[in-house]
C-alpha cells in the first residue's frame, strides 16, 4: 500500500509541476499595469492628462466611442497606435480605462473592443490628429456631449 500512495504523490506532484508550467506564460501584465508602464508617463494616474499638453481622458474619451470614427479614433491616436502593446493588451487597456476613468460618458450598449478591431482601426495612420479631434469634438457636441479641451 506504501507504493501505491508514493505512487498517487508523485502523480499528484507531476500535475502540480504541469499545473505551474501552464500558469507561468500565462502571468501576463494586468490592464493597470499596462496603463501604468506605457501610458501614465502622459495621461496621469487619474487620467487628467497634463494641461496644454495632454487632454484629460477623464469623464471625456468615453464620449468618442458614441460615433464609429470616434471608436476608432481612440485607437488611431498616435499614443495607442505606436504603443508597443499588441491588439490583445491594448484592447484591454483602452477597455479597462474607459470602465475606470469614463464609465459614465459612454454610449449605451458599449461593446469592449476586441483584438481583432483594435488591429483593423491601427493600420490606419491620422494624416492631422489635431484637426481628427476637433472635428469629433465638434460633430459630439453637436450631439450634446462634450470632451475635454484639446491639449492646444
Ligand atoms: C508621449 C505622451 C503620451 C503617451 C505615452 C500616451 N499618450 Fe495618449 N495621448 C497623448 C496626447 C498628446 C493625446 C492627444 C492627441 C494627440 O495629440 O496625440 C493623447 C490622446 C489619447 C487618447 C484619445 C483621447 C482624446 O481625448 O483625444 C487615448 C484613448 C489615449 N491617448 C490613450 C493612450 C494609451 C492607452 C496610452 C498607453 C498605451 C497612451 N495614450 C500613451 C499623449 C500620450
Amino acid at each position: 500500500m506504501r507504493r501505491a500512495r508514493a505512487t498517487t504523490v508523485t502523480a499528484m506532484l507531476a500535475a502540480l509541476a504541469a499545473l505551474v508550467a501552464l500558469q507561468m506564460p500565462a502571468r501576463a501584465e494586468s490592464p493597470s499595469e499596462l496603463y501604468t508602464l506605457n501610458c501614465w508617463g502622459c495621461h496621469s494616474a487619474n487620467a487628467r492628462g497634463i494641461p496644454g499638453t495632454v487632454p484629460r481622458l477623464a469623464h471625456s474619451m468615453g464620449y468618442f466611442p458614441r460615433i464609429p470614427a470616434g471608436r476608432a479614433y481612440l485607437v488611431e491616436v498616435p499614443g495607442v497606435a505606436n504603443s508597443p502593446l499588441d491588439d490583445a493588451q491594448t484592447a484591454m487597456v483602452l477597455n479597462w480605462m474607459l470602465e475606470r476613468f469614463s464609465k459614465n460618458e459612454l454610449p449605451p450598449g458599449f461593446k469592449p473592443y476586441t483584438a481583432a478591431e483594435v488591429k483593423t482601426y491601427r493600420a490606419h495612420r491620422l494624416e492631422n490628429v489635431i484637426e481628427t479631434r476637433r472635428v469629433l469634438a465638434r460633430e459630439l457636441a453637436a450631439r450634446g456631449f462634450k470632451v475635454a479641451a484639446p491639449q492646444k
